[in-house]
């Protein structure tokens, strides 16, 4: 049986690239051709160096030389000029001349991108999970006696001529029913496990939201403003929820607005944002940002927003971030937020067109 070895190297997954002595590209396949952001034509015969710029490469390609033995670079980023970094795993072999001198080296790339990118999701939800078990066991304490507390506040408000004292109890009532739905709110990380998903249009939630938003005294001021993208198809969601993280998303940026400036909610079929399914392919994606020019994210804040209770409103719990990252994570989907100071920020959510992937479902 004889094969094409350039059909071979076609069907390699990995990128494969084979370098001379003196540092030229004599071959390279398809898939080295689309991590390199080359073709094969432009790269056959240019040096290395001029291809890759990262240096760890010539290093691999020195050492391996000089050496005569196989090495490897794992977790390099592979920075790119028009689509995001990669991370790759790189392997330097050497190819051997009659006389068994090293006269040439074959490069492996192995395309890391995806596996961290679900291996750092899955963290995050181990992480979200075990705040949830906390919180749901705190709140459970805590929830217990309010019923009680609520109930003797209420006795005394009804019992007493006292002005003072009845505006004390009710004072008690008051903070009890602002306790008790902060802790439905702690709940919600344990009990918020199941999603009802049915064919959802996203734009009929988004202007749900907006009219709710437009009605909040925070709106006043502020021009609410849409950018949608009409092709998008329903997705596989659980409506009310996603209404919940986009109203959170909404009133934060109405928070920092403070009555003056725009939001603007755009959406659009993600092409280049794609989020890791469990098998490790790539699924298509709807994004939908939440903009607002108010006075942006401090870099130390910005870092420290995945944990839930971190606020610096006066009054506010830190509860909407992490709750809303929550809901969307169980849609297999993903939340950011972007920010530069002064130049307001960006909250980004990406779902999945067809909903959680089987393992979070
Ligand atoms: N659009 C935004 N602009 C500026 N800061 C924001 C924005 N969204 C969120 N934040 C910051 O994130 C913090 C946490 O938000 P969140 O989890 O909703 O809790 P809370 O609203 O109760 O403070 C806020 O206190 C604020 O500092
Ligand atoms: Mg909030």
């Amino acid at each position: 049986m004889s094969r094409d070895l350039n059909d071979v190297f076609e069907a390699v997954l990995d990128g494969v690239v084979v370098v001379d002595r003196d540092g030229r590209i004599e071959f390279l396949n398809g898939e080295a051709c689309r991590m390199l952001e080359t073709s094969a034509e432009a790269a056959r015969g240019a040096p290395l160096a001029e291809v890759v710029a990262d240096p760890v490469f010539e290093n691999l390609l020195g050492s391996v030389l000089e050496t005569g033995r196989p090495a490897v670079q794992d977790d390099r980023s592979l920075p790119r000029r028009s689509a995001p970094d990669l991370l790759v795993d790189v392997a330097a072999s050497p190819l051997w001349s009659e006389k068994r001198v090293p006269n040439g080296v074959v490069l492996t790339l192995s395309d890391r991108t995806i596996q961290r990118s679900l291996a750092e999701r899955v963290a995050e939800r181990q992480r979200l999970s075990a705040y949830g078990t906390i919180a749901a066991g705190i709140a459970h304490e805590v929830r217990n006696p309010l019923g009680g507390i609520r109930g003797a506040a209420e006795i005394l408000a009804s019992r007493t001529e006292e002005p003072k004292l009845r505006d004390a109890a009710q004072l008690i009532v008051r903070e009890v029913d602002r306790i008790r739905s902060l802790v439905d709110d702690l709940m919600v990380f344990h009990q918020g496990e199941v999603l009802n998903l049915e064919p959802t249009n996203i734009h009929r939630v988004l202007d749900d939201v907006l009219e709710l938003l437009s009605m909040d005294p925070l709106a006043s001021g502020v021009e609410l403003a849409r950018s949608f993208d009409p092709s998008i198809p329903d997705l596989r969601a659980d409506p009310d929820r996603l209404t919940q993280v986009f109203l959170n998303l909404g009133r934060n940026a109405l928070q920092a607005l403070e009555g003056k400036g725009t939001l603007t909610v755009e959406t659009r079929v993600a092409l280049d944002q794609r989020l890791p399914s469990s098998e490790g392919t790539s699924l298509l994606t709807v994004q939908v940002c939440l903009i607002d020019d108010g006075p942006g994210i401090q870099p130390d804040v910005l870092e420290q927003l995945s944990t839930p209770f971190y606020t610096t409103r006066r009054g506010g719990t830190g509860l909407g971030l992490a709750l809303s990252r929550h809901w969307v994570a169980l849609h297999g989907g993903a939340l950011h937020l972007e920010s530069q100071p002064g130049e307001g920020t960006r909250a980004r959510v990406l779902l999945p067109f067809d909903g959680p992937p089987e393992e979070t479902a």
